[in-house]
């Protein structure tokens, strides 16, 4: 494995860095004030091929490897976290499932339009009482004719105002448990679908978080993605590929969090001196930026993982863990070397800050994925 960039990676970074800069940036305060979703942007990388980044030429993405997905959502996340949740669930929830389990059709119906970024996608796999067990949801989905009626509700589902593709996970028969579990792509206009209105929350304010209605929705069998009683599976592996995303995002955030938290220690002075010339800030900030490359190479680890094994859930489970936590830390840190400052909205790092948190909770918890490493270990040995 390398851990050095190649030169096509290196030039991606400075690209979509100089797009986070001059274009995510100056809007990144307002859309976590307004909750808005920043459509006008999202246009724009999906022109620059930001809303497929894994996804082959021919189905409308960049073609580029999972390595060069990480770096998108750092970048992007480096500045305006929100807009990296935006863009991962696109990829890795929505795109990268239908790269990898749906027929030629659904490819050139489904995925060309969400790679190309002219069509945006969520993920409703969570539901009332289906969350970190996600087997026990309870949406139905039954045999009709040529297709399926969908009955069921979905929480938490991120892009979920403002989507216009649904990746949707309901039981053929609850008997089954895991095994009864089918997916199906649902565009969001399809007669029976609904969604509520924005969960007021913490931080990510601009990836629209709602509820989902499925109220006698009919669906062909045509968009069934993969086999029925497969869905579990899809979803599980196609987890174990966000996972790597949420990762990349968890460490945008404390990067961005570390380069306020180092500018504002070299501008302000305190005892006649900038805090820089502390050793307790030194400290600080030396522990920060340690902390930031050993969850880099882990998420590139495991996206090295994703592109040469089947199986790379361990490693997305690490990855995911330890970004989500170290950017607690760093956040918290950035935060410190602000002071009183740092309270307020006056300065970014209390976005940073609030932004990290939910790290820790979507795509699996913590302790969801301590399960995963647990099991992994325990069943090698
Ligand atoms: N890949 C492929 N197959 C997998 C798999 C994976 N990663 N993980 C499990 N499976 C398979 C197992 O091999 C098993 O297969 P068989 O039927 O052949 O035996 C089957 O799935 C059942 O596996 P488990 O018994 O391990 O399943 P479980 O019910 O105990 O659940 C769990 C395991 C890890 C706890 C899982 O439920 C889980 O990941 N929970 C967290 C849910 C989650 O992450 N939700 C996120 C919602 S989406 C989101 O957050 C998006 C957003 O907002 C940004």
């Amino acid at each position: 494995m390398r851990i050095e960039l190649t030169e096509e990676q290196r030039m991606l970074r400075d690209e979509v860095r100089r797009f986070a800069d001059e274009v995510v940036r100056p809007r990144a305060t307002e859309i976590d004030r307004s909750g808005e979703f920043p459509r006008d942007y999202y246009d724009q990388a999906g022109a620059m091929g930001l809303a497929g980044v894994a996804v082959p030429e021919e189905y409308g993405g960049a073609g580029m490897d999972a390595i060069s997905y990480c770096l998108v959502i750092e970048e992007i996340s480096r500045v305006c976290a929100t807009s990296g949740v935006i863009l991962s669930v696109n990829n890795s929830l929505v795109c990268d499932p239908i790269l990898k389990f749906g027929s030629e059709e659904q490819k050139m119906e489904f995925l060309k339009p969400l790679a190309a970024g002219e069509k945006l996608g969520c993920f409703a796999l969570t539901e009332p009482g289906a969350g970190s067990d996600a087997a026990a949801l309870r949406s139905t989905a039954r045999r009709d004719g040529d297709g399926y009626v969908i009955d069921g509700n979905k929480v938490f589902i991120t892009n979920g105002t403002d989507a216009d593709v649904a990746l949707v996970f309901a039981t053929v028969d609850p008997a089954l448990k895991h095994r009864g579990i089918t997916a199906f792509l649902v565009p969001t206009d399809t007669p029976g679908f609904s969604h509520g209105g924005h969960e007021y929350k913490l931080g990510v304010n601009a990836s629209g978080t709602t509820e989902l209605a499925f109220e006698g929705m009919r669906v062909p069998a045509a968009w069934r993605l993969g086999e029925e009683g497969e869905g579990f599976k899809v979803a599980m592996s196609t987890l174990d590929g966000g996972r790597i995303g949420i990762a990349a995002q968890a460490v945008g955030i404390a990067q961005g969090a570390m380069e306020e938290a180092l500018q504002y220690a070299k501008d302000r002075e305190q005892f006649g001196r900038p805090l820089t010339a502390f050793q307790a800030i030194q400290h600080y900030l030396a522990d920060m930026s340690m902390e930031l490359d050993a969850a880099r190479l882990l998420t590139w680890k495991a996206a090295w993982a994703k592109t040469h094994r089947k199986r790379y859930s361990l490693e997305a489970a690490q990855a995911k863990l330890y970004s989500a936590e170290m950017a607690q830390r760093v956040t918290t840190k950035a935060l410190q070397i602000h002071g009183g400052y740092g309270y307020t909205k006056e300065y970014n790092v209390e976005r940073y800050f609030r932004d990290a948190r939910i790290t820790e909770i979507y795509e699996g918890t913590s302790e969801i994925h301590k399960m995963v490493i647990a099991d992994w270990i325990l069943k090698a040995s």
